[in-house]
């Protein structure tokens, strides 16, 4: 048996009608009419309630509010796609179009334009999920909780991801971190890929950018190569057309994409540390978290920039023994190798990931080994959501934020834990943000549809991407 398009009509009943009559049960479009909505305020409740995959949506309907419709596309648990059935008279369509549908069709209903509503509604649905999938998703937010939040006050800062070990999992943190700050939280947010043995942060967030950080550094050298470090600083606007945009908050400043890129003048000696530095210092102004990935070596310039003039460097290990004195022995070394700066081993936290409890150490032995204090456990993530989100370029605390999981998931916990130490208002969003109606099972809450049963699954398919 196939899978069939469950469709919500929000509309008077006198429009409503030919539409029921266009898609009578067993039809062979493949598109069932769920159920009849004739209230607006209950438009979302019932395209829940039913499993709607798509709302045919009447801004006749009594109670009618256009803002449904961006809430349907960031509804928690999957988007749902909004297609206008509006008069012919007025600019319906094109108001609706702005308010995120994804089309619209004229009333009166006959045949051909029923076969058109059959027509648009696959691309609707693709283009609700791709909506998310491009990380313009943002988890709805009560305005009493918005109000609470403004009213909470928090540090701007600079985060540096750091550990002297490879595959411990700093992309990864740095990600998802940024996407809780500048995402979830919604709050001026920058990811810079600082990692000079090539970073992979565009990868992780499905971009596709123009330029990077080595464009950015080599229009700095050709601006400031020959003048006083003083002197020396990088405008907002060339930073900004640098960076790409990845969604709600989050800008991301990509790394570089080859590594013979980090042995070239702009990137090296004085002239890289001049240029870190400026990057720094620009990009604490225009964004209130500046999030940096970096890679393994300390000796860097770029590297050691970052380590010196961030607020905070996390500093990740994973329970493996190699790593754990990798970093203990890194940290001795880096202190002796930064005497003439003086660093400053407060600013360097632990932040335990992937950890595995029957690995055979404590947390606190951890930290007491290494001899820094602990910021953060994630947990090993078993079931493969880690990779997916990888691979699908959908970072994990978006997915698992948006779905049924939200408040049971450990490693999205521990991830929301940390941001909250850094931005304390997201400990807020995430107990406030809405649960599903659906998410308790029932006849239809194991229901399972490939294409539209949730952003990971189907979705590449539906996208046209590889899972
Ligand atoms: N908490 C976790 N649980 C399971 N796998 C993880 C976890 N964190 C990261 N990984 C996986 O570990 C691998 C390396 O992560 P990555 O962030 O690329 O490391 P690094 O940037 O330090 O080289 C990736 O495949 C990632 O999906
Ligand atoms: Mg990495």
């Amino acid at each position: 048996m196939t899978e069939r398009i469950r469709l919500l009509v929000a509309a008077p009943f006198a429009e409503a009608q030919p539409v029921i009559a266009a898609f009578r049960p067993q039809n062979a479009l493949g598109i069932d009419v769920a159920t009849i909505c004739q209230h607006g305020p209950s438009v979302q409740a019932d395209a829940l309630e039913h499993g709607a995959d798509v709302v045919l949506l009447s801004p006749l309907l009594p109670g009618y509010d256009g803002e449904v419709i961006s809430r349907l596309a960031r509804n928690p648990e999957r988007p749902i796609a909004v297609i206008g059935l509006v008069p012919p008279s007025g600019d319906w369509g094109l108001t609706m179009g702005r308010a995120g549908a994804q089309g619209y069709v004229e009333t009166p209903l006959d045949a051909a334009r029923a076969q058109q509503i059959a027509g648009l509604i696959p691309r609707a649905i693709k283009e609700a999920y791709a909506g998310r999938a491009s990380g313009a998703y943002i988890p709805q937010l009560d305005p009493r909780v918005a109000a609470a939040i403004t009213a909470q006050g928090y540090q701007r800062q600079t985060v540096a991801v750091w550990s002297p070990k490879g595959g411990v999992g700093k992309t990864t943190v740095a990600v998802n971190l940024a996407v809780l700050l500048g995402v979830v939280a919604n709050r001026p947010t920058l990811i810079v890929d600082g990692n000079m043995v090539g970073g992979h942060v565009a990868h992780f967030l499905n971009l596709r950018p123009q330029r990077t950080l080595h464009h950015l550094a080599t229009l700095f050298q050709a601006e400031f190569g020959d003048r006083e470090p003083d002197a020396a600083q990088l405008g907002p606007s060339t930073l900004r057309e640098h960076t790409t945009h990845f969604g709600g908050n989050l800008d991301a400043l990509a790394g570089i994409l080859r590594q013979e890129q980090a042995s070239e003048a702009a990137l090296r000696g004085r002239q890289g540390a001049r240029f870190v530095k400026a990057l720094l210092e620009t990009a604490g102004r225009m964004y209130e978290f500046v999030v940096i990935d970096l890679g393994s070596s300390f000796n860097n310039v770029i590297h050691r920039g970052v380590l010196l003039y961030s607020h905070l460097v996390l500093t990740v290990a994973d329970t493996d023994r190699t790593t754990l004195s990798d970093v203990r022995n890194s940290i001795q070394a880096m202190v002796t190798a930064f005497q003439e700066e003086g660093v400053d081993l407060d600013r360097f936290q632990i932040l335990l990931n992937r950890f595995d409890p029957g690995a055979g150490f404590s947390r606190g032995e951890i930290a007491r080994y290494v001899g820094l204090t602990e910021y953060g456990c994630i947990d090993r993530e078993v079931n493969g959501a880690m990779i997916r989100a990888v691979n699908t370029g959908y970072p994990f605390v978006l997915e698992t934020f948006a779905s049924r999981e939200r408040k049971r998931d450990p490693i999205l916990r521990s991830y929301v834990a940390v941001g909250t130490t850094i931005f304390p208002p997201l400990a807020t969003i995430y107990d406030n943000g809405r649960l599903p109606r659906r998410a308790r099972t029932g006849a239809r809450g194991g229901r399972r549809r490939g294409m539209v049963s949730g952003p990971s699954r189907g979705l590449g398919q539906l996208l046209g991407r590889q899972p």
